[in-house]
């Protein structure tokens, strides 16, 4: 395997070390056997081609690997792959100020990429709590959403072009950064959301936009999770938001211990609200917030005077992910219709409690657009390897309850290796049939992170 590397890649760019194939072979998640055979780093599209190449001729496999901030298990290299990560590939290569479109390579970092918008006055709006870490092209791959997509949409709205490379090995620029193309298949899609398994991306033509208004941020406490719609509803009649985000108290508990941080309200609720609006709402803010209190679904609320106490209000939502990790939480990331989300909250908070009053659930997510994450934590006395089947044998029961709403196993994190055997409570027998079709064209000897998101 190294001398076939060795072809492509000079000895510096090849690594075999076992440290090296535990940390680059996977990602956030820690439940998976992490065993490939080797890491390269490409520096160019044509490297990335020639190890493609190798891989179908002498019969490996490949995975991508980006920030490796994935919670899928989408980046583990478990069966002896070569993985090929793109942190060499992490230049931007272009701007043009009238198509306010910048090319990047796979590998550039989303915060570098907000850091280069905010630099033009203009924005990157994709935002999520990894971005210091993760890479463009693995946003791409899972499609990336996190807390601004209420208003901005997910990052598949920002992709204007794509260059991949197939599993075959052929490169295909697809929609050139153009905003009208109506020439048929717009191939781009298909590969947004395809976590690697049909090639890999490797340049991206991003759109920016305006950078955005000043804004303001409430957290709103909310005994009875049913209010939420109400005060969903009335605070979107009053002002422009950005976020519409939810924890639990149990959450809270976790991340104000974690970052040593004070409790936003007085009083503690069951639940909590966190909003983001125009600056320039602020009035209405305060009526909707007068509104909500009298019909009873808040019992409390704060809203920021500041920049520093918006921060410190949205390190109480963005701080949960590190602050539970200890406990090696089972992530679920599901998604419904907002109109479904207090019902199937409770009916989700049921089912586990039914099946499992020992263990702990922490609810947060983007109550917004209507994707919840369930993590269930592990109790300290429990192996890992226990715990983890526990998890996953309560996993039809809960997504039995997602496929009675119409709802997605995996809103935004992907499907990677921990969702796959459970995709057909989502898609169709008929539509996982046609992708199936759809990676045998494009990967033909299936070289490309096999083993993932199929099952
Ligand atoms: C989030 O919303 O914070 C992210 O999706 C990460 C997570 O679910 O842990
Ligand atoms: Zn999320």
């Amino acid at each position: 395997m190294i001398e076939v590397l060795g072809r492509v890649f000079p000895p510096e760019r090849v690594t075999t070390a076992p440290g090296d194939l535990e940390n680059w072979g996977r990602d956030w998640t820690r439940s998976f056997a992490v065993a490939p055979s080797a890491v390269v780093f490409p520096e160019t599209v044509e490297e990335v081609v020639a190890v493609t190449r190798l891989a179908n001729e002498n019969g490996f496999a490949l995975v991508p690997s980006g920030g490796r901030t994935g919670l899928s298990g989408g980046a583990v290299a478990s069966h002896g792959e070569v993985v090929v990560s793109f942190d060499r590939m992490n230049r931007i290569l272009g701007f043009d100020e009238s198509d306010r479109v910048v090319r990047c390579q796979a590998g550039v970092v989303t915060a570098a990429l907000h850091e280069f918008a905010a630099e033009r006055g203009l924005c990157y709006p994709v935002e999520f709590s990894s971005t210091g870490s993760s890479q463009i092209g693995g946003n791409i791959a899972t499609n990336a959403g996190g807390i601004k997509v209420i208003r901005y949409g997910m990052t598949r709205d920002w992709i204007a072009g794509l260059t991949v490379v197939t599993g075959a090995g052929e490169v295909l620029e697809l929609n050139r950064g153009l905003v009208k193309n109506a020439t048929g298949y717009d191939l781009r899609h298909l590969f947004i959301g395809a976590e690697g398994t049909l090639g890999f991306v490797v340049e991206a033509d991003v759109r920016l936009t305006e950078a955005p208004p000043p804004t303001r941020v409430m957290v709103l406490g909310l005994d009875r999770i049913k209010d939420i719609l109400g005060v969903l509803t009335r605070f979107q009649a009053e002002v422009t938001l950005s976020a519409f985000e939810f924890f639990s108290d149990l959450a809270l508990r976790r991340v104000t211990r974690h970052r040593s941080l004070p409790d936003p309200l007085d009083s503690s609720a069951a639940f909590y609200a966190l909003l983001e609006f125009d600056a320039d709402d602020e009035t209405a803010a305060l009526a909707a917030f007068e509104d909500s209190l009298a019909a009873g679904w808040v019992s409390d609320g704060v809203m920021s005077q500041s920049d520093a106490q918006a921060r410190a209000l949205w390190a109480l939502r963005e701080g949960i992910t590190e602050s539970i990790a200890p406990e090696m939480p089972y992530k679920n990331d599901l998604a419904v219709r907002v109109s479904e989300v207090p019902g199937f909250l409770t009916d989700v908070d049921r089912a586990v409690g039914r099946h499992y009053p020992d263990l702990e659930i922490c609810w947060f997510g983007h109550i917004g657009d209507g994707n919840l994450h369930l993590n269930i934590l592990k109790p300290p006395a429990l192996s890992m390897d226990a715990f983890y089947e526990r998890c996953h044998a309560l996993s039809p029961e809960l997504f039995k309850l997602v496929q009675a709403r119409r709802g997605s196993v995996s809103a935004e994190h992907g499907v990677g290796l921990l969702k796959r055997d459970f995709l057909g409570f989502s898609r169709s027998a008929a539509e996982i049939e046609v992708m199936r079709a759809v990676k045998n064209a494009l990967d033909p000897n299936g070289v490309m992170n096999p083993g993932k998101l199929l099952p």
